[in-house]
């Protein structure tokens, strides 16, 4: 099979090409059509607890099917959140050189650190975090945030119990379910059992009404915040701080958007006084240097995390890293490098200042059609509310009259219900045909 159609596949549940029976009961499902031969492996219960698609995957498959339907349209996807404009060419000729080199008998490079190239941890210790005291041996590179999110679920394991903020990016939730870490999924509240959602609102500036949030042993928390894009003030992280350090509980804290930061906010959760007894940092290249295809990514693990029983955190953080990933693609971290040198990161300031600008076009189009539009200040995505409307209806009802795919906000969360989210990612021309679009979308 050509990597293109692996790439483009919709994965159909039990879509399984036929195979002879066995000798003992193949199961049936719906359709009543048996599957084929099944091997005697039982699922894995907690993959089975997961509900339907995983969010982009399903939105996938409706722009897909709408893209069917309507193929003169010209479809203006706002969903996914995946970036869209090249990588400055000072980032995409370190990788090229790296690759070449490595074609060299002086050049050719095998296995690099676990942990990451020394001086690529040394330039994200030095650009994102030098008046906040991380040292280079705390930042461990990866293949990405959503990657070290599913590690620092295995460094967990099962028996943690876990808070998000409601409405969250989806991988912190469904990773915990699959880790075990979870419950049943409850229909009648859109939630999962044993894990803590701190709605996050218009009602409460969009960030948790702490002295009402029961105690956790890990508390997820995003900022700028994907979907809502509210970046967190620097007094409600205090209070944050505070939260964990009294609960005893580690905030994973998620800054994959902090170089959208356009005011005051914190853009790291160690630029709080005491954060590095209580939190680990999980960030990206993507967003902020259009790595999403790329893929880097890294972890601070500071060295005062310790457990229970004073072990430190970041040792067993290591030995995951060790047993499960074996480091980043040298390649990758070439072109990492390049992306910290002073003129590779001012390049990439002038594509983030692109989609802001993007940004500020959506929000007027929603703003003109009297809509009230939280985001887009301070990150790539606008939380676009329509009180008393389902979220599921206001996408299809996007889709259907402006050929425009945004996300439903339920899909992060029952506490994203009457919104949706828009990306600002996109090719300007697009984006000022969406504004227009959108415009003509109630008259
Ligand atoms: C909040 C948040 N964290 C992590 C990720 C995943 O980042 P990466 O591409 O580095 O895996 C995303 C991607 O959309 C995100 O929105």
């Amino acid at each position: 099979m050509q990597y293109s159609q692996l790439s483009t596949r919709i994965c159909v549940p039990y879509a399984v090409s036929l195979q002879p029976k066995t000798t003992w009961n193949s199961p049936k499902f719906n359709n009543e059509k048996s599957v084929g031969h099944c091997t005697r492996v039982p699922r894995n219960v907690n993959m089975e607890k997961l509900q339907s698609g995983y969010l982009f995957p399903e939105i996938c498959m409706r722009e897909f099917e709408h893209s069917q339907k309507y193929p003169q349209a010209g479809l203006i996807r706002l969903g996914v959140g995946d970036t869209t404009e090249p990588i400055p060419d000072i980032i995409t000729s370190a990788m090229a050189e790296h690759a070449h080199a490595l074609s060299t008998v002086q050049g050719y490079r095998g296995y690099g650190a676990e942990q990451g190239n020394m001086a690529l941890r040394k330039a994200i210790a030095e650009t994102f975090y030098r008046d906040v005291g991380v040292k280079a041996d705390e930042v461990f590179v990866s293949d990405g945030a959503q990657c070290d999110i599913s590690r620092l679920q295995m460094l967990m394991g099962p028996n943690v119990s876990v808070a998000v903020q409601d409405p969250s990016f989806p991988g912190y939730i469904d990773s915990s379910v699959i880790v075990g870490q979870s419950g049943m999924f409850q229909d009648e509240n859109g939630k999962y059992e044993n894990i803590v959602y701190m709605k996050c609102g218009r009602e409460n500036n969009f960030f948790p009404d702490l002295s009402n949030t029961s105690r956790t042993d890990i508390i997820f928390f995003c900022s700028p915040n994907n979907p809502t894009g509210y970046a967190a003030s620097r007094q409600q992280l205090k209070q944050l701080v505070e939260f964990a350090k009294a609960n005893g509980s580690i905030i994973v804290y998620d800054s994959a958007y902090a170089t959208y930061i356009s005011d005051e906010s914190p853009r790291s959760i160690f630029e709080i006084p005491g954060a590095k007894e209580v939190a680990i940092e999980v960030s990206s290249f993507s967003k902020f240097a259009g790595f999403t295809g790329v893929r880097l990514g890294w972890t601070v693990v500071p060295e005062e995390l310790l457990y229970l029983n004073g072990f430190p955190v970041i040792k067993d953080y290591n030995r995951i890293v060790c047993t499960c990933f074996n480091g980043a693609s040298s390649v990758v971290q070439a072109g990492g490098l390049a992306c910290l040198s002073k003129d590779g990161y001012r390049a990439l300031i002038a594509v983030v200042d692109y989609y802001m600008g993007n940004a500020g076009i959506i929000a007027d189009a929603f703003t003109s059609l009297g809509r009230k539009v939280y985001g887009g200040k301070n990150a790539p995505y606008l939380w676009v509310h329509f009180p008393g409307m389902s979220s599921w209806d206001i996408f299809s009802e996007i889709l259907e009259k402006t050929h425009i795919v945004t996300v439903p906000g339920r899909g992060f969360g029952p506490g994203g219900e009457e919104y949706i989210r828009v990306s600002a990612f996109g090719q300007r021309e697009r984006i000022l045909e969406a504004s227009r679009r959108l415009k003509n979308l109630y008259k």
